[in-house]
């Protein structure tokens, strides 16, 4: 098989390194990837977001599956264009695939298929949205509609915070016509979670919990980022309530969407919260989560390229999704200022070194590869994943790993996985 990645973090580098384990896949190539990806497979200059040249890419190298990283193909289209080739894409439709790009549209769903999830009301008008929230007060959540780079969203702890974040999306516009249709709900409290989902139509194989940590700095302070780590499982949720998790959040999503005649093909990502009533469903993603994803398939124990065949060809049952008992952790490396400004081009060694442990992975996301040495050019940097017996067992083979890692002006997280540890 030959197939195509679509993306350029550590998520895609994960999903390049798993497939590339698998005995079906013959030759890999990543669009556009990063200094990392390279290890794994060809990477070609095309972007993330320009289909026609993922597409005609995909048909002149007669590629038998093209695999959606991100969120962003997926919500333009990128399985509608490539099965009108007949082009198989793990990955959702379009219509799908808004339950990430589309924040009023999943609530909808949400709403409709009894999903628990906060009390919340749709604006179009910037006048009516400030009544409601002067209405209601704070602590109160505001939500871009539509796609936002993971800016979207602001939990504001005063009115005047909530009333600043309408005009920043609806007037100002500064996440562009993302911000045109706000959400604007009742701010929960508790421990989140992701929970992730191989789905094919009504169908779907569950992935053990995770745990993400989107805050910049320990003990969850500061701005939110991308995620600066994760691991597996995630104590809040074990894996005696799997089941009645996903009856509770994968299962009525699918079922929505199968009868709506647009069946739900790929990863749905369902994040939630414990609240004191129980979980809540923040948000679902229709991708594997970054860096979720790097912990998630560092325990996969299987042939990835055939669980997502399978999906897409409606025979989930007749694989297994195995996973490792142990527990896997990423630890995020960034440049020193992200989420905000940061520097790049900072050389980064001693991979060798931090794999000479062969629990550890080091996944790379920000690379590239050039007069051969590899340079920084993103925010997040590197994820620094390993296998452990249990989570304190990982965490340490993890964060010895980092430190065999050369990176001027890195910066990194050391609480990863200390709220599991609690537990
Ligand atoms: P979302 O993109 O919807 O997952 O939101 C990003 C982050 O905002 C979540 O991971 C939560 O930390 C926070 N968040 C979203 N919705 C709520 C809510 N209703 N109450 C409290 N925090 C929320
Ligand atoms: N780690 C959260 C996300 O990928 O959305």
């Amino acid at each position: 098989m030959k197939v195509l990645v679509v993306g350029s973090g550590g998520r895609e580098h994960a999903l390049a390194w798993k497939l590339r384990q698998s005995p079906k896949v013959s030759e890999i190539f990543i669009a556009p990837g990063n200094g990392g990806t390279r290890l794994e497979g060809t990477n070609i200059p095309v972007k993330d977001n320009d289909l026609p040249g993922i597409v005609s890419f995909a048909k002149e190298n007669k590629i038998d599956l093209v695999v959606a990283g991100p969120e962003v193909p997926l919500v333009l289209g990128l399985q509608n264009a490539l099965v009108k080739e007949g082009i198989p894409c793990f990955g959702p439709n379009a219509f799908a695939a808004n339950l990430e790009g589309s924040k009023a549209f999943s609530k909808m769903v949400m709403h409709d298929s009894g999903v628990p999830t906060a009390p919340f009301q749709v604006f179009d008008e910037y006048e009516r949205a400030c009544a409601f929230v002067e209405k209601k007060g704070a602590p109160i959540v505001i939500k871009a509609d539509g796609l936002a780079a993971g800016k979207g969203v602001v939990v504001a702890t005063t009115t005047e915070e909530a009333l600043e974040a309408l005009e920043s999306m609806m007037v100002k516009r500064d996440f562009g016509s993302a911000g045109e249709r706000v959400v604007v709900e009742e701010a929960l409290k508790g421990e989140e979670a992701s929970f992730l989902a191989f789905c094919s139509g009504e169908d779907y194989a569950l992935l053990p919990s995770a745990q993400d940590h989107k805050a910049v700095g320990e003990g969850d302070t500061g701005p939110n980022t991308g995620g600066m780590g994760a691991y597996s499982p995630a104590p809040i949720l074990p894996a005696d309530k799997y089941e009645e998790t996903a009856d509770i959040c994968i299962k009525p999503i699918l079922k929505h969407l199968a009868a709506k005649g647009e069946p739900f093909v790929g990863i749905l990502y369902a994040g939630l919260m414990y609240t004191e009533n129980g979980p809540f469903v923040l948000e679902y993603n229709v991708r594997f989560g970054d860096p979720e994803c790097q912990p998630l398939l560092m325990r996969l124990d299987c042939d990835l390229a055939s669980i997502m065949m399978a999906c897409i060809e409606g025979r989930l049952d007749e694989v297994e999704v195995k996973v490792t008992p142990e527990t896997a952790i990423c630890v995020v490396m960034s440049a020193e200022g992200y989420p905000g400004s940061y520097p790049k081009g900072m050389e980064l060694t001693g991979f060798d070194k931090a794999e000479e442990d062969d629990k550890v992975k080091v996944f790379q996301a920000g690379t590239e590869y050039k007069d051969e040495k590899t340079l920084s050019s993103g925010g997040r940097v590197l994820g620094v994943t390993a296998l452990g017996t249990d989570l304190a067992d990982a965490k340490a083979r993890a964060y010895r790993a980092v430190e065999r890692i050369g990176f001027e002006k890195s910066y990194f997280r050391r609480d990863i996985g200390d709220k599991g540890l609690k537990k």
